[in-house]
C-alpha cells in the first residue's frame, strides 16, 4: 500500500492543485491532501475551510483524504505511514524553493521520498494568491477555481 501526501497551503485550492491531486491519486494507494497553514503566509480561509473545500471538489476520488495538519511535514507522514510527498512545480523559480525543502526533509527522514509533478500548461500561470487578489477586486475566478467553490470564495471577500 502506498500512501502519498499532497501538502500545501491550499488557500484557496486552485483548478491547478485539482488537477495536481487528480493526477497523483492515480499513482498512489491512498492520497492525502495535508492542508496546513505555512507559517510564512498569513491565510485568508481556516483550515476548516479550506478542508472543506478540497472535500468538496474531491468527493468523487474514491482514494483521496483531506486533513489538516500542524507541524513538520515528516512527523504527519511518519503519522500516516506515508512513503512519498507528493508537490507541483510550475516553474522552474518553483524549483529552488521545493529542492531545498525536500533535501531538509530527507534529512529528517530517509525513508520519505518525493514526486514532483510539472503543472499542466495551462495551470501554469495560477496560484492560490493570484486568486486571492482577484476576488479581492471581485474579479472573474471562474476559470481559476473549481466550480463548486466559486461562491465560497467569493462570499470571503464580500464580508471583508
Ligand atoms: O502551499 P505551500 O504554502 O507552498 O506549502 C508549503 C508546505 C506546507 C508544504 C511547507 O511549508 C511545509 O511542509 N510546512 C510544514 C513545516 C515543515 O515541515 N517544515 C520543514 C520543511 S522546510
Amino acid at each position: 500500500m502506498v500512501v502519498g501526501i499532497y501538502p500545501g497551503s491550499f488557500d484557496p485550492v486552485t483548478l491547478g492543485h485539482l488537477d495536481l491531486i487528480k493526477r497523483s491519486a492515480k499513482m498512489v494507494d491512498t492520497l492525502i491532501v495535508g492542508v496546513l497553514n505555512n507559517k510564512k503566509k498569513v491565510p485568508v480561509f481556516t483550515e476548516e475551510e479550506k478542508k472543506s473545500m478540497i472535500e468538496l471538489v474531491t468527493k468523487d476520488i474514491p482514494n483521496v483524504q483531506v486533513e489538516v495538519f500542524e507541524g513538520l511535514l515528516v512527523d504527519f507522514a511518519r503519522i500516516k505511514k506515508a512513503g512519498v510527498i507528493i508537490r507541483g512545480l510550475r516553474a522552474v523559480s518553483d524549483f529552488e524553493y521545493e529542492l531545498q525543502m525536500t533535501q531538509l526533509n530527507r534529512q529528517l527522514e530517509k525513508s520519505l521520498d518525493n514526486i514532483f509533478l510539472t503543472a499542466s500548461l495551462e495551470y501554469t500561470y495560477l496560484s492560490s494568491s493570484a486568486v486571492r487578489e482577484i476576488a479581492s477586486y471581485h474579479g472573474d475566478i471562474s476559470s481559476m477555481v473549481p466550480a463548486q467553490i466559486i461562491d465560497l470564495v467569493e462570499e470571503k471577500y464580500k464580508k471583508k
